[in-house]
């Protein structure tokens, strides 16, 4: 399984490649936004950045909607380095763009996934990766793991390649959920990834071995 951050914060990147577990990066519009990156210049910089940083792959989601914008967007974002997926928006221009990409051997990210149909097409579309945003299903009662759960399955049925990049992740057991799933990638902020490390017990176990190490070494 491998870790994602999703972030634009190159502090939190840096921070979660220092633990030598992650393995890339998500961003979007709106987590660009919240790190002040606008404008087209400052954003592809930011990007050779995050790909400086970062040793995997580093999702760049393209702005325009239709076919001919997107592949200009994406073949540009492509060219930043060979680590950038294109993320493009789970839509019929979409899907006709993520197929292009495929052909032109340029990887994808189908992102803005929120059923098993729209899977489905970017699998046939041969997407790279795909991004159900199982927290934003939670978010209007609907069950996020359910959909990673049924993607497995079908993606499983056929031998789809595409990657299941589980998306939208708000906490700690929903890393652990979707490992009990099958989900191929998960892309959590660094909160939910920390939340991996905590036990009680390996507190208490190391305080006391400490303690006992020092009572026979003082
Ligand atoms: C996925 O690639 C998106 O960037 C992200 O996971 C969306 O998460 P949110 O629903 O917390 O905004």
């Amino acid at each position: 399984m491998k870790f994602f951050i999703d972030t634009a914060n190159l502090a939190q990147i840096e921070e979660a490649q220092a633990l030598g577990i992650l393995d890339g990066v998500t961003t979007n519009p709106s987590l660009m936004a919240k790190e002040g990156i606008t404008g087209e210049e400052n954003i592809r910089n930011h990007y050779k950045k995050i790909c400086k940083t970062v040793h995997g792959d580093v999702s760049a989601e393209v702005i325009a909607t239709d076919f001919e914008g997107m592949i200009e967007e994406g073949k540009t974002l492509a060219k930043i380095d060979p680590r950038i997926v294109v993320k493009v928006p789970m839509t019929k221009e979409g899907i006709k763009a993520i197929s292009y990409f495929s052909k032109e051997g340029i990887k994808t990210n189908c992102t803005l996934v929120f059923s098993v149909g729209q899977a489905l097409l970017a699998a046939k579309a041969g997407a790279t990766y795909v991004s159900p945003f199982l927290g934003r299903l939670d978010d209007i009662s609907t069950d996020g793991l359910g959909l990673i759960e049924e993607m497995r399955l079908v993606y499983d049925n056929y031998g789809f390649k595409t990657q299941i990049l589980a998306a939208s992740i708000r906490h700690t057991m929903h890393i652990v959920d979707c490992a009990k799933m099958g989900a191929d990638v998960i892309t959590a902020p660094l909160s939910a990834l920390n939340g991996l490390f905590n036990h009680p017990l390996t507190d208490i176990g190391l305080e006391k071995f400490l303690a006992d190490y020092k009572k026979g070494n003082v």
